[in-house]
């Protein structure tokens, strides 16, 4: 089976005959960096892609035109005309740019640096695609998000159904996390993961996977390791980065996901940050759940569903931070429009 296949599952075929009926301009900003790169080949290897469309601040993947997809690839130059063309007609907007962590720096530790590059991009998203699916990975998402949002409504093309922070990489670590706990394909585990992507904010499910075996210091540590499975590929790295691979799949199912949704695929669900009803009463606006996905982007918010009382106070834990993460990045923009 060829690997793109293998990416894209079975619906490949069809996928063809839909994307020729279809255009799905994909774009990424931050397409030469660790996450931009692998995300970018992924995207080539796409079959509903049509236009793939790079941008970076530094010289990006150029061989990636070369690839036999049907596809056609332009990087953009690093100038506002450039970064305006790339994103003309975008159905999605991958956002990947931005630092990544270093041992001993949260995520909010980035704030700083890459509140602003999302900042910026985001107000040329609302210029020149401003009915994109703006999808972003540049962390702190639990800020980002929120900044992305108040960009889009001061300039009056906010959509919350157009917005995701994009949490998919807790979830294909929770599945693969678990199945080698379970001895289980991955393929097969389907690990519900809400609230928002760091430390205690990301609040797996455990108990609605039907593992109910995985308990007490065994269920600890699981949750623990879903958690911080960014903080261990950090620390992996030494100083060389944050994930990067695992990022660019999860980011590439996430994007599949929304073209499958666009071009008439029904039941289409995938855990994702968004501007979201299920806590807004506790002052939390963005909240990460599992979302039906529709040709207009977020078609259905689902609710967490039953908790144990562990996951209960893991979820309170979680909207605590989570509130604070979120009110960081309001105020942000408004000090610094
Ligand atoms: P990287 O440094 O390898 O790449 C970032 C790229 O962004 C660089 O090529 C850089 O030139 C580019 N860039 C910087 N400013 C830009 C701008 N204004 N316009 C366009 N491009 C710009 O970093 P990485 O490892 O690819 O990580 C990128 C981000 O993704 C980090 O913030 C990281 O924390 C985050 N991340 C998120 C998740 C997630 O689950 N959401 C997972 C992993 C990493
Ligand atoms: C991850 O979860 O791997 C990313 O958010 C990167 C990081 O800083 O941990």
């Amino acid at each position: 089976m060829s690997f793109a296949r293998q990416m894209f599952g079975q619906v490949q075929r069809r996928a063809f005959t839909q994307s020729a009926r279809q255009n799905s301009k994909v774009a990424v900003l931050g397409a030469a960096g660790g996450i931009g790169q692998p995300l970018s080949l992924l995207m080539k290897l796409n079959p509903r892609v049509t236009n793939l469309a790079l941008y970076d601040i530094r010289l990006g993947p150029a061989d990636i035109s070369h690839i036999n997809t049907k596809s056609v690839v332009k990087g953009y130059d690093p100038t506002p005309s450039g970064l305006r063309e790339c994103l003309s007609g975008a159905e999605i907007v991958l956002i990947p740019a931005g630092v990544p962590r270093k041992p001993g720096m949260t995520r909010d530790d980035l704030f700083n640096t890459n509140a602003s590059i999302v900042r910026d991009l985001a107000k040329a998203v609302a210029d020149s695609a401003p009915n994109a699916n703006i999808l972003v990975i540049s962390n702190p998402v639990n800020s980002t998000v929120p900044i992305c949002r108040e960009i889009l409504k001061s300039k009056g093309v906010y959509n919350p159904k157009r917005l995701f922070g994009v949490t998919t990489l807790d979830v294909v670590r929770a599945s693969r996390f678990v199945s080698s706990i379970k001895g289980t394909d991955p393929a097969n585990e389907n690990i519900t993961v809400v609230g928002g992507h760091s430390g205690v904010t990301i609040v797996p499910l455990i108990s609605q996977s039907g593992h109910t075996d995985i308990t007490g210091e065994k269920l600890d540590t699981l949750v623990n390791r879903i958690q911080f499975g960014g903080d261990e590929v950090v620390k992996a790295k030494d100083g060389a980065g944050s994930a990067t691979l695992s990022m660019a799949m999860a980011g590439a199912r996430f994007a599949e996901s929304l073209l499958r949704a666009s071009q008439g695929e029904s039941n289409v669900v995938e855990p994702t940050f968004v501007d979201s009803p299920l806590y807004k009463n506790k002052g939390v606006d963005f909240f990460a759940s599992k979302v039906t996905l529709g040709p207009d982007g977020v078609q259905e918010i689902h609710d967490v569903g039953k908790l144990t009382d562990h996951e209960q106070k893991l979820l309170d834990a979680c909207l605590e931070d989570l509130k604070k993460n979120i009110e960081k990045g309001v105020k942000f923009v408004a000090e610094n429009p």
